[in-house]
């Protein structure tokens, strides 16, 4: 169970699952992302006079996915659930999730608001299209059909997940959908219809940044395995620099008389300044800087770039000195430039703590 200011919900979950578990021996594993609202004491009061409820805290991360990953993998169970601390996944379901994996009816259990007798409640018309766009865009990915591929609520046996566990993504929040497509080969499913329930107490943690992250996923199935989805998406805001370049530097040369060599000067820290902020916003969301490590940041971002800049002019005039030609040596310097640039920022921008 994956928890963030839950505090209102844990203990009752804890409650209800129990009376819906009377008769399987079962543990309960909380993985919290380091709450504030009180959250963790509730747990550790739970966990003190339970054995069998667990807690896992993690400090300086966050995210669905890998907190679902990691609770999974501190337990030896022969089959385990993945269910919210809220009270928004119908935890009736448990016994005959656990009742079809353990019968060895089927691999995947999943508890689905798009089968026939499920639904997302008072969910406005607006969401349940995005809802539903996404899904059909799982299909690009999956290798069985779900009625409800964005579902948080599911039941698995571990050997199942053991075939997926080392090719899972665990970006963002669609853990379900990261497991499915890692699997080598379809598994069985089994899908139980539920309605999904309004929220009483906390707030939702999804934000916008759900969906980038969902497409990241997704493109990280698709071609993730042949090159990193994060050097493409450092590439592609490299590209878009190159107009904020050339928008400068005609601004400044073209439109009101500034020397080239200044013009061009110009335009280039404001490229650079430009895919700085675009990569801390979304290539580097997930190590985001904020305040005066803005600052630490935009210097260092100039410095790895002029490295690039010198060897992409390095690298391009070697080539062209073999006999390339021009376009090719400069297509040469560019990737050598950006590839440095990338492998150079990753670590002195963007290094981990
Ligand atoms: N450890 C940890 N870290 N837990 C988190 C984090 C995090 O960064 N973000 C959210 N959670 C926990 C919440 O505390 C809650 O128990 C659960 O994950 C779901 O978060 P919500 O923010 O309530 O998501 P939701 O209700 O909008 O959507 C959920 O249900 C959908 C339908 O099954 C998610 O599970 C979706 O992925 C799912 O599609
Ligand atoms: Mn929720």
């Amino acid at each position: 169970m994956p928890t963030f200011n839950e505090r209102e919900n844990v203990a009752e979950l804890a409650r209800r699952i129990d009376i819906v578990l009377s008769n399987v021996s079962y543990e309960i594993i909380y993985v919290d992302d380091d709450s504030r609202d009180g959250t963790l004491q509730v747990l550790r009061e739970m966990a003190e006079s339970d054995a069998r409820i667990r807690l896992v805290h993690r400090i300086g991360r966050r995210g669905l996915s890998s907190a679902v990953v990691e609770g999974i993998q501190s337990s030896a169970a022969p089959c385990f659930a993945v269910i919210d601390a809220d009270l928004q996944h119908d935890e009736t379901l448990l016994s005959a999730m656990f009742e079809a994996i353990s019968a060895d009816k089927a691999d995947l259990v999943v508890g689905s608001r798009y089968v026939s007798g499920g639904g997302v409640g008072d969910w406005s018309k607006s969401r349940q299209l995005v809802s539903r766009f996404a899904t059909w865009m799982s299909g690009l990915v999956l290798k069985a059909h779900l009625g409800d591929p964005m579902s948080g609520y599911f039941a698995m046996n571990r050997s199942t997940f053991d075939e997926a566990a080392r090719r899972l993504s665990q970006q963002g929040y669609k853990i379900l959908l990261d497991v499915v497509a890692s699997l080598p080969t379809a598994p069985r499913v089994l899908e139980l219809p539920y309605v999904f329930s309004a929220r009483v107490h906390g707030e939702s943690k999804l934000d916008s940044a759900v969906t980038w992250e969902y497409l990241l996923l997704l493109a990280d199935k698709l071609v993730g395995h042949i090159v990193p989805v994060r050097f493409l998406m450092f590439i592609a805001v490299g590209g878009a620099g190159v107009f904020v370049h050339m928008a400068v530097l005609a601004f400044l040369f073209r439109g009101i008389g500034q020397a080239f060599i200044e013009a061009q000067t110009i335009a280039m820290i404001a490229a650079m300044t430009f895919n700085y902020f675009v990569n801390n916003f979304l290539t580097y969301r997930d190590r985001r800087q904020k305040g005066w490590k803005i600052v630490y940041g935009l210097i260092s971002f100039y410095a790895v770039c002029s490295f690039g800049a010198i060897a992409n002019v390095g690298i391009a005039n070697f080539a062209f000195g073999y006999e390339y030609s021009w376009w090719l040596a400069g297509l040469a310097g560019i990737l050598v430039g950006a590839v440095w640039n990338y492998a150079a920022s990753s670590v002195v921008t963007w290094g981990a703590k």
